[in-house]
């Protein structure tokens, strides 16, 4: 329910008031991207600053993080998330540079650790956990907190992955980390609701990024053989997650919350 609207000098800015909580967004939206160096990363921010968001990109410290920075014009942040300790004050020194984050969009990940139940290390399963179930759980809490505080009708995305609901041979590891993740959508969403703060998740299948291309080129057996499992027969283009998180954190999406939505050419069909 909307109680009152109006424009201000430098921004555009809406009070919602429902279930007796006063919130805020703001105009440009402030958005902090993790894992923002990455394939995806350049897909979303390039998505969200199109819209006119002001975009924080944050990855691991590094010239990777900082050149692409400057590339798209946006600031950045470098931040290792297994640092849980660290992410607080990393929060709030992107706040103090840029406003109070309206959009969270948990993209870190490692996908690179597989093997088969009998074979895979468990310090690789653990690595996997430690980035990409931690590590969103920590921003997720941290900025979810930081919301609360600021009074933020907000949104917060993660990136997930179909794997999570269609086991691949050899890839359980990092499919029982993006379960994880659906599950911590859910839970946040359903927690963070009366608060007016939505929480969701993209689900891709397998993505075209540059890394990808590269582990599996045009033709190839391993690419064909992904092709044959999806009715579109096409790889997703990162510019397609990054639409569907877009939308997914827009007033579009004003009564979504707790959804896992797949972005996979219809491979869950098969
Ligand atoms: N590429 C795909 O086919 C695909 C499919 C489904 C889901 N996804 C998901 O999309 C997201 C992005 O994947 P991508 O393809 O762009 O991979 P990518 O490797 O290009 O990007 C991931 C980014 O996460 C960063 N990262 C890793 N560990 C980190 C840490 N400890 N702290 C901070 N940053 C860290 C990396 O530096 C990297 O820039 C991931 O969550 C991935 O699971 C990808």
């Amino acid at each position: 329910m909307w109680a009152n609207e109006w424009v201000g000098t430098s921004a555009c800015v809406f009070l919602h008031s429902y279930n007796n909580v006063s919130r805020m967004t703001r105009t440009p939206r402030h958005v902090l991207i993790t894992g923002g160096a990455g394939g995806v990363g350049r897909a979303l921010a390039e998505a969200f600053t199109v819209r006119g968001d002001a975009v924080t990109l944050s990855d691991l410290p590094g010239d990777r993080l900082e050149a692409l920075g400057r590339e798209l014009g946006v600031a950045t942040l470098g931040l290792d998330l297994t640092d849980a300790a660290a992410i607080p004050a990393a929060i709030e020194s992107a706040v103090r540079s840029h406003g109070p984050v309206d959009v969270l969009v948990n993209n870190a990940g490692i996908l690179h650790l597989h093997g088969t139940v009998t074979e895979l290390p468990v310090a690789d399963f653990e690595t996997t956990i430690r980035v990409n179930v931690l590590g969103t759980f920590a921003m997720t809490q941290a900025v979810a907190r930081h919301m609360l505080g600021a009074g933020t009708a907000g949104a917060i995305v993660n990136i997930s992955s179909i794997g999570g609901r269609q086991p691949t041979p050899g890839m359980g590891a990092y499919e029982s980390s993006k379960a994880a993740v659906d599950a911590l959508t859910r839970w946040a969403a359903i927690e963070l609701g009366s608060a007016g703060i939505r929480v969701n998740a993209v689900a891709p299948g397998p993505v075209d990024t540059p890394m990808m291309r590269e582990g599996m080129p045009e033709g190839s057996p391993m690419r064909e053989g992904w092709l044959a499992r999806i009715p579109l027969h096409q790889l997703a283009d990162p510019a397609q997650v990054a639409a569907a998180a877009v939308f997914l954190s827009s007033p579009d999406a004003a009564h979504i919350t707790g959804v896992s939505l797949p972005v996979d050419g219809g491979q869950l069909l098969v």
